[in-house]
This record gives C-alpha cells, structure tokens and sequence, in this order.
C-alpha cells in the first residue's frame, strides 16, 4: 500500500513537473491553455484546392474550375475552387481573422499565414501504388507525398534549423485533408464493388498517418484529419448508382450502402487517429466529423434556408432526379445553374455549394476549437 502511494507520488511529482517543463519551452502546446492560431496549412483535395489543380493543368484542356460558372457567387470569377464561392477552408480562415489562403501553385504568393496545399482530384495514395491496387488517378499525380514535399520546400524557405521550424509551427493549424475519399471514388468509378473498396481504406490510412507524423516530426502540434461526407447523399452517386429498391434508401432517401461505406471509412479513420495520439501524447489530432455535419445539413435543411424539395438536387447541373448527369456535368456548355444557390447543398453533384460549406464549418469549428484548444 506504502510502496503504491510512493509510486504514485512520484509519477504525480514527474507528471506535474514535465507538464510545467512543456509550458515553458511550449507556451502553445497542446493539452495547456488556449490560444490563437496565426497559421493553417491545408493538405487535400476539390474541397479545399483554393487554385493548385488550375495552374497544374493547362488552362482548357481539362478543368472546368478554372471558368464560370465556379466561383460565380462570391468572386464573380474563377479561383479554381470547387464551388460556386468559399470552401470551408475559408470560413476556418475568416473565423480566425487570418486572410484566405493562398495556392501552393500561385507564383508571389504571401505565405505568412500558412499555405493551401491541396489539389482537385488528388489521392491519399501515389499513383504508383494506386497502380498495384488497379486504380488510375484521373485528374492528377499530386497526391498527399507530392504535397508533404511541397510542404518541406516551403518549411526549408522560412526557417533553417529543426528547432527554429517546429517554432514556427507551433501556432498553426494543420488540415490533413479531407483527403483519401478519391482513392475510394476512382475505384468506385473504375468499377469496384464496396467489398472491394473496404480492403483498400487501410493502405489509404496508413499514407494519412505517415503524412501526419512526418508534419509532426516538423514541429505541427495541432492536426485535424477529416473524415468522409455520407457519400450516398451526393447526386453523383445517387445518379450513377440509382437503385429501384425504396429497400437501398435510407431515411433522407440517400444510398445506405453508400452511407454504410462512409461509416466503416469514418470508423477506421477514428481508430488510426486514436493510434497517432497515443504514439504522439505532446500533439493533438482531432477528428473532423463530415458525416454528422452534413447530416446536421440535411436534417436542419428548412432551419438553415435550404429547398427542401431540392435537397438532393446539384445546383449547377441538368437532368435525372437529381439535377445531375455526368455527361453533362456543372461547366459543360449550357448546363445551367440554379436561381437560387444558396438555398441549396450540392453545387455539381461531387461538391457542396458555398452556403453548404459555410454551415458545415461553422458547426466543425465549434465542435472541433474546444478540443484542440485553440480560439477563433
Ligand atoms: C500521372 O502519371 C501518369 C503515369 O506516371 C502519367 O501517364 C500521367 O500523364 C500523369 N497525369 C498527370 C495529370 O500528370
Ligand atoms: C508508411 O510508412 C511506412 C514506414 O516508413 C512504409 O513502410 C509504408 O510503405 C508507408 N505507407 C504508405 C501507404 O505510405
Ligand atoms: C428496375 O426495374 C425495372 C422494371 O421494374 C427492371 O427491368 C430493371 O432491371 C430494374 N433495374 C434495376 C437496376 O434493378
Ligand atoms: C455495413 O458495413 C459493414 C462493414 O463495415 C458490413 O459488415 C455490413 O454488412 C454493412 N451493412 C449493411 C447493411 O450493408
């Protein structure tokens, strides 16, 4: 009994004492007092490529982000995002008074306050191993390696020694995607059942969680890795795997399977995040719940100003039931848009409208600040 309470004492005396150590070297570090955030560097794909994939591609062989009707809403012009105005990366950005984040890609760019990595399109997984799996990337070879060494050019171009870059780290905020959903929407795409796909969410987690401690070899403290959308609410997939079965529809008439798909990838993601902090205890890696924001989305759809009888319709897009047909997609020539796009969720059928991204990152931030400790 002695011999315990001494134990414990002395763990308690430890604890409290490489605690009060962490405070003084770290002032911002993780599990102590809130602060401010200065910088976001963002890794991912379509839903947060704030102008990489334009300048990757030349512009009119391939990409429909970089004409109108994209960006429409909020700049009146292309920026290269995927929507009609912000991504959530930039509601994140204004809610901490930082400016929006500039492309990688973007010649004289102001990169004080952190840099968008991500690109439309891109993969967890290269596109060499993506080969072993029989899966072709089909708008670009920038998957999460080729930005992790975006990241370490940028990190060598800012700060010289390992201890002066983790400082400059300290204070910013990493979005470790969203970024893996392609791996599983070109397999998809190229045919693969969900069975299939199942196997290769694993591979595809194991590129995140290397992404992620290499950032936290540099110095991130604070990561926030998104999981998957219910992806059986997107037109795309409700157009391409339309069922006759009223059996195969959940009830916000979205595709169970889907849904199901995106919860078992939701749950493995939670369980590589859980293995990351218990590996990194000083670091904090939260969880972006995508799924339950957008269904909050769906539920709260007359609350929050959406077309109800729209829900599940794109904005900009033409035909079937769900306003969407992948012959003619979003930026085809006379594929019309909505009158009204902020009453709706889905913009092309593969991504959210403004207004979507707006009400997704307001309920993200307030779920996701707290745990992280962080003030917006
Ligand atoms: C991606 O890589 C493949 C094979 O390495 C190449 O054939 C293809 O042109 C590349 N695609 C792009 C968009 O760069
Ligand atoms: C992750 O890192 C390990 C160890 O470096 C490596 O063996 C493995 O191939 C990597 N996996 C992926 C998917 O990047
Ligand atoms: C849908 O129903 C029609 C007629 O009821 C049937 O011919 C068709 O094969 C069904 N399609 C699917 C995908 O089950
Ligand atoms: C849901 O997915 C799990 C795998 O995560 C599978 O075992 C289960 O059968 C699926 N359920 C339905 C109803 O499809």
């Amino acid at each position: 009994m002695a011999t315990h309470r001494a134990w414990f004492l002395s763990f308690l005396l430890l604890f409290l004492v490489s605690n009060y150590l962490v405070l003084l070297i770290r002032p911002c570090a993780a599990k102590f007092p809130s602060c401010t955030f200065d910088s976001i560097y963002q890794f991912g794909d379509s839903i947060s490529d704030t102008g990489n994939f334009i300048r990757e591609v030349p512009i009119g062989a391939a990409s429909v982000y970089a004409h109108l009707p994209y960006g429409k809403t909020f700049f009146n012009m292309p920026t290269g995002r995927a929507s009609n105005g912000l991504l959530m990366v930039d509601y994140l950005a204004l809610a901490a008074h930082l400016p929006l984040l500039n492309p990688y890609l973007k010649s004289h760019s102001d990169f004080t306050h952190g840099v968008n990595f991500a690109v439309v399109g891109s993969t967890a997984l290269d596109t060499s191993s993506l080969a072993k799996l029989n899966i072709i990337p089909l708008y670009t070879n920038s998957s999460l390696n080729v930005q992790l060494q975006w990241f370490k050019t940028h990190l060598s171009s800012i700060c010289k020694s390992k201890t002066e870059c983790a400082q400059r780290l300290e204070k910013s905020l990493f979005m470790m995607g969203e970024i893996g959903l392609n791996d599983c929407n070109y397999a998809f795409i190229e045919g693969k059942t969900i069975e299939e796909v199942e196997k290769i969410v694993p591979e595809v987690f194991q590129a995140i969680k290397n992404a992620t401690k290499e950032v936290i070899d540099h110095g991130a403290l604070r990561i926030v890795v998104p999981g998957s959308f219910p992806l059986g609410c997107f037109p795309f997939y409700l157009t391409t795997l339309k069922s006759n079965d009223s059996a195969a529809y959940d009830e916000f008439k979205c595709l169970k399977d889907l849904n199901n798909f995106s919860m078992y990838y939701n749950n493995l993601l939670q369980q590589s995040i859980l293995e990351l902090n218990q590996e990194y205890p000083n670091v904090v890696v939260v969880y972006a719940d995508y799924y339950n924001a957008f269904q909050w989305l769906l539920q709260d759809a007359p609350y929050l100003g959406f077309d109800v009888g729209s829900i599940r319709k794109a904005c900009c897009g033409i035909g079937g039931d769900y306003n969407f047909d992948p012959t003619r997609p979003c930026g085809a020539q006379m594929v019309p848009v909505c009158r009204h796009p902020e009453r709706r969720i889905s913009w092309d059928g593969m991504h959210l409208t403004q207004e979507a991204y707006k009400q997704m990152a307001k309920w993200l931030i307030r779920d996701i600040m707290p745990k992280i400790h962080f003030i917006v």
